[in-house]
């Protein structure tokens, strides 16, 4: 296996710019969602749900997991799994079909993964994550990252994450990124975990100011890019997860104001044009126009014809052989409230 730690990884090992990133959903941030999230913002690293190192190497097709569009760089491929050697083969995958970086998920804490020792787990067993970054960092020479919690069930010291990560440190992992909440492994659902344990932001600024070193991207209930810059005066990046998904459109400004560059679109209407001739694309490829449009629900959120928009996508779009047409026509519906409100406020 190819000798590399983290002092001799080529220059491109850390040049990847985490100021603002899209989390890992399972089932939601599909390569269908990621090119539409491309078509909002050009510098956004995305990642892709976790796949475990189970599914990718035991089917003889692992392509059908990793495959994604060149739009979608710079892309990260989560792994979900806690043997070195079988996340080292991934890791190696990852690398040949082109991601720009690998995670480990220690932050998952569903049950279903638990007895696999998958997910937020992990950090009730330190040496195996060290054992898995070890491997993962000689298998490959893209970037390897962490993702994970602050503690596990009633954990409540700062100190148990502090150490974790210095202790995981020692492999040359130099990203970790940081959901800030517990993770309770029996009780609760998910959902309920990405909900009810609170949130201590203030123990992952801790973490910048104990390990100036190494990069510390923070993740759990952001939800404007106000508080993503406010992050940003205590970390090196911002991970954003449900509101990326909900409500795509604060997407669209996160090229200016957080990497300073120029925007992709300043209107709702354009992101979605540009993203028409991918869906016409995928259709053609046989997919159902519902599980493209599942993706850009949210994309009107709060505005005229949002609702209309929703309501003739759900209505029309589940068809088996829904057409394109479904979405121009949606489309169409809102350009004509946006026009009927935009009369109404001029005759006022
Ligand atoms: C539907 C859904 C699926 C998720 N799947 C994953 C996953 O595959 N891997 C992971 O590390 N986290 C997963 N998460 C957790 C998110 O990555 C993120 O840590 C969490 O939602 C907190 O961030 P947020 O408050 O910005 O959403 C998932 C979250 C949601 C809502």
């Amino acid at each position: 296996m190819q000798e590399n730690t983290k002092n001799t990884k080529p220059a491109s090992q850390n040049s990847l710019n985490r100021r603002f990133s899209i989390a890992p959903m399972l089932d939601w941030t599909t390569s269908d969602y990621r090119v539409f999230a491309r078509a909002l913002t050009k510098e956004t690293l995305l990642y892709t749900e976790m796949v475990t190192t189970g599914a990718l190497l035991k089917g003889d097709n692992p392509e059908r997991f990793l495959r994604f569009e060149d739009v979608e760089h710079p892309i990260a491929l989560q792994l979900g799994g806690s043997d070195a050697k079988a996340l080292a083969q991934c890791a190696k995958l990852a690398e040949s079909f082109g991601y720009d970086e690998v995670n480990l998920n220690a932050g998952c804490p569903s049950d279903k993964v638990q007895h696999s020792l998958i997910g937020a787990i992990l950090m009730a067993h330190p040496e195996k994550v060290k054992d898995a970054m070890k491997a993962m960092q000689d298998a490959c020479s893209i970037p390897v990252t962490l993702k994970h919690r602050i503690g596990l069930d009633d954990q409540q010291e700062y100190s148990i994450v502090r150490d974790f990560i210095g202790d995981v440190a020692t492999t040359g992992t130099n990203t970790f990124i940081v959901h800030a909440r517990n993770a309770i492994l029996a009780g609760l659902s998910p959902k309920q975990n990405r909900e009810v344990p609170p949130l201590k932001y203030d123990y992952v600024y801790r973490l910048k100011q104990d390990f100036p070193d190494l990069e510390i991207i923070i993740n759990g209930g952001i939800k404007t890019l106000d508080e993503c810059e406010q992050h940003l005066n205590h970390v090196d990046g911002v991970m954003v997860g449900r509101e990326a998904y909900n409500n795509p459109w604060i997407l669209s400004q996160v090229d200016s104001r957080l990497f300073d560059q120029t925007d992709q679109v300043t209107d709702r209407i354009q992101a979605l044009l540009n993203f028409v001739p991918f869906v016409e694309q995928r259709l053609n490829n046989g997919e159902r126009l519902s599980h493209l449009t599942r993706h850009i629900m949210g994309i009107f959120l709060g505005q005229p014809g949002g609702k209309q928009f929703r309501r003739y996508l759900s209505e029309q779009g589940h068809k088996k052989d829904a057409s394109i047409d479904v979405l121009k026509q949606a489309i169409d519906l809102v350009i004509e409230q946006l026009t009927r409100a935009k009369e109404i406020k001029n005759e006022q």
